[in-house]
């Protein structure tokens, strides 16, 4: 399959709405979209990311209109959250209506549901008419893809189309809250910060890492956001060597002795730069990554969460 590179919305969303693949960018990665009442082009997007099918997808929407064609009776914390977050880097569970394919939502009786802000998602969004399903367009197991070509070096001959946009602003992930239970639930930290989430719902509640929630986000159990590289936390930067690479916040002594440095001026800098970090160490052969670890509040609380996952074995 030719793979075609387009600067067009309108363009793309065609594609989309002919039944294939397309990705497209968004404010926090790049996504790969199917129409999401498409069982048969739904399929495809696990074919071409290797992706195991009980993990659900996040269907995208351009109107909150569209709400109603995917959830049914939304809970007050639900609208809550989509009156203070939507259009914006958050993905809301609520109880999916049953035209909602099984293959979107992994058999689960629930669908996460996402209103992205960034401008090119949203004027694809519209033009393509349907909510579009969309894990991140990365390959099962890979960093998230956060500009055109990490999307291209991954998914080149396996999609139809690819939407060109700018580099991801955030660089991470959406938040995904549960609101199925009277207490809501972050299965992943995101963009959107557990401090913001309390200030309009304070009972909210964040897993602590050795709790099971892999029952109930089944993306959270696979080793993920992981480049070819060995990764490791540091609290420091360590002694360099040319094969290793360092990233954080803090100046190594010797930055030209390692094989590749960045030093980020702020958390936001540090996620923004991660998984663009990771994949120009694996295209320059590093086999050990230093990553230096932050404060875990904040953004800072997303960012630890995907370097403890990138570094597990
Ligand atoms: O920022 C983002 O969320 C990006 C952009 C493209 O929107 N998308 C993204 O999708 O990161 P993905 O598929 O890589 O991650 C979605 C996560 C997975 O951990 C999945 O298991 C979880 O959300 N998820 C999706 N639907 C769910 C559901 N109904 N119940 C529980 N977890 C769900
Ligand atoms: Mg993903």
């Amino acid at each position: 399959m030719h793979t075609l590179l387009t600067d067009s919305p309108q363009k793309a969303a065609a594609f989309l709405r002919a039944g294939n693949l397309v990705a497209f960018p968004t404010e926090t990665v790049y996504g790969l979209g199917a129409d999401a009442f498409n069982a048969e082009t739904v399929a495809n997007i696990f074919a071409a990311k290797d992706r195991p099918t009980d993990n659900p997808l996040i269907v995208h929407i351009a109107r909150l209109d569209q709400i109603a064609l995917l959830a049914e009776d939304l809970s007050a914390n639900a609208r809550c959250l989509i009156e203070h977050f939507f259009p914006g880097p958050i993905t809301i569970i609520v109880k999916k209506k049953p035209e909602v394919p099984d293959i979107v939502t992994g058999g689960l009786g629930t669908v996460g549901v996402r209103m992205p802000r960034h401008e090119v998602a949203q004027a694809f969004l519209e033009a393509c008419g349907v909510p579009v399903a969309a894990p991140s367009a990365n390959r099962s197991g890979r960093p998230s893809p956060t500009t055109w070509k990490a999307v291209y070096d991954d998914l080149d001959g396996r999609i139809a189309c690819l939407l060109k946009g700018d580099r991801s602003k955030a660089g991470l992930e959406s938040t995904v809250v549960d609101c199925t239970e009277a207490t809501p639930v972050v299965l992943r930290a995101g963009v959107i910060t557990l401090e913001q989430l309390r200030a309009v719902l304070p009972e909210i509640r964040s897993p602590q890492p050795d709790e099971p929630q892999a029952a109930r986000s089944p993306g959270t159990r696979y080793r993920h956001y992981a480049p070819r590289a060995q990764v490791h936390l540091v609290g420091f930067p360590p002694e360099a060597d040319s094969r290793t690479a360092y990233i954080g916040l803090d100046a190594p002594a010797t930055p030209r002795a390692f094989g590749l440095v960045a030093r980020c001026e702020s958390v936001e800098a540090y996620a923004h730069e991660l998984f663009d970090f990771f994949r120009r160490c694996d295209a320059a052969g590093i086999q050990t990554i230093y990553c230096q670890a932050v404060e875990p509040t904040g953004l800072g609380r997303a960012l630890m969460d995907r370097l403890y996952r990138a570094a597990a074995e």
